[in-house]
């Protein structure tokens, strides 16, 4: 702890002697002071309104005017040296702060930069991309429509009936009796022949949920659905625009084959399979005319107009592609599985 030093006698009994000690040991004291706090401790002892050197000041109105001249001096003398050695000692310290910090938060440019990972496509996304890649150079337009979608446009209009048993092929997420969840994209070619007049040429990805989990089941997944309407379409075309998207998609020559089925909004209805490395055929997508009523449905005269559509799971487009066996997978966002599509 410092001592602070004292003159201790009144200010007459005082001389020049007295002063210069005082003034010494104080700007010793002061030059001492290791850090700004203890500095300004000081100040309040030395200069403050509670010093001896404010209490001697005020002893100078009992003085002789030849004496306040002279002590006048001494007083003067003492507080312009307080003042210097205060003001040098703040500047060193100020100094010294300075140099720690800059010291402390030294950065080596010359380190190496610690990098930003890149995010990248989702692998649904990458694969929705390469089919609309496809089709939009054909000439298609991208459509869409609601996720929440009215038992109308999902179903009846589709001519699929309420007391029609290929309802309960789609394990429909219901809200109430006239809204659900899309459980496929069938129902944009209804909004858009609604609102368009043919020719059209349309694809809708998106997504679509069934009640329904497993290895190659999601209760929400993606399909794609493609509608051309013209005066022309056949079967013929339809054939071919699906077999030059398949070569395209897995970027060689496949082997397709065509599979009568059926669908309610289609006829005739094909399904359409690849043949796989191994020797298998794998279904890969539902396509078909689009069925008389359907048309009627939206306005559009069947006798005048043709059209053909088709719909596929994307998710299964996208297993294939990559060779992943369990669809899950696309939904767990673990960063060890999709840092693989970067
Ligand atoms: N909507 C069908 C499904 O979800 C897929 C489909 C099949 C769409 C044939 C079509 C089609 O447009 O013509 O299983």
């Amino acid at each position: 702890m410092m001592t602070i030093p004292t003159l201790n006698k009144p200010l007459s009994n005082l001389c020049e002697q007295d002063f210069i000690k005082f003034a010494d040991s104080a700007c010793t004291l002061i030059s001492q002071a290791p850090d700004e706090n203890q500095l300004q401790e000081l100040k309040v002892q030395l200069q403050g309104k509670k010093s001896e050197l404010v209490a001697l000041s005020k002893q100078m109105g009992g003085l002789d005017v030849d004496d306040k001249k002279v002590y006048g001096g001494y007083l003067h003398e003492l507080r312009t040296r307080l003042t210097t050695a205060f003001d040098h000692q703040g500047q060193l310290l100020a100094q010294k702060a300075l140099n720690e910090r800059l010291t402390a938060e030294q950065i080596d440019i010359t380190l190496p930069a610690r990098g930003v990972p890149a995010g990248g496509l989702h692998p649904i996304t990458k694969i929705t991309e390469r089919m609309k890649q496809f089709f939009v150079q054909a000439g298609f337009s991208v459509a869409t429509g609601p996720e929440v979608e009215s038992d109308y446009y999902n179903f009846e209009a589709l001519n699929i009936p309420s007391h029609h048993p290929a309802r309960a092929m789609h394990d429909t997420f219901y809200f109430d009796a006239h809204y659900l969840l899309r459980t496929h994209t069938s129902g944009v070619q209804i909004r858009t022949m609604e609102k368009n007049e043919p020719p059209l040429r349309i694809i809708c990805p998106g997504r679509v949920y069934r009640c329904d989990s497993d290895q190659t089941h999601s209760p929400m997944f993606h399909q794609m659905e493609g509608l051309m309407i013209s005066k022309s379409s056949n079967f013929a075309e339809l054939k071919g625009l699906i077999h030059e998207f398949l070569d395209a998609f897995f970027g060689k020559k496949m082997t397709v084959r065509f599979r009568p089925s059926f669908f309610p909004f289609t006829e005739p209805s094909a399904e359409v399979d690849i043949l796989s490395d191994n020797g298998k055929w794998l279904e890969v997508l539902g396509c078909g005319m689009v069925h008389p009523k359907v048309l009627q449905n939206c306005g559009i005269n069947p006798d005048e107009y043709t059209g053909f559509a088709f719909g596929l799971g994307i998710e299964r487009f996208a297993m294939l592609y990559y060779g992943i066996d369990d669809l899950r997978l696309f939904f767990q966002n673990d960063l060890r599985f999709l840092k693989q599509f970067g």
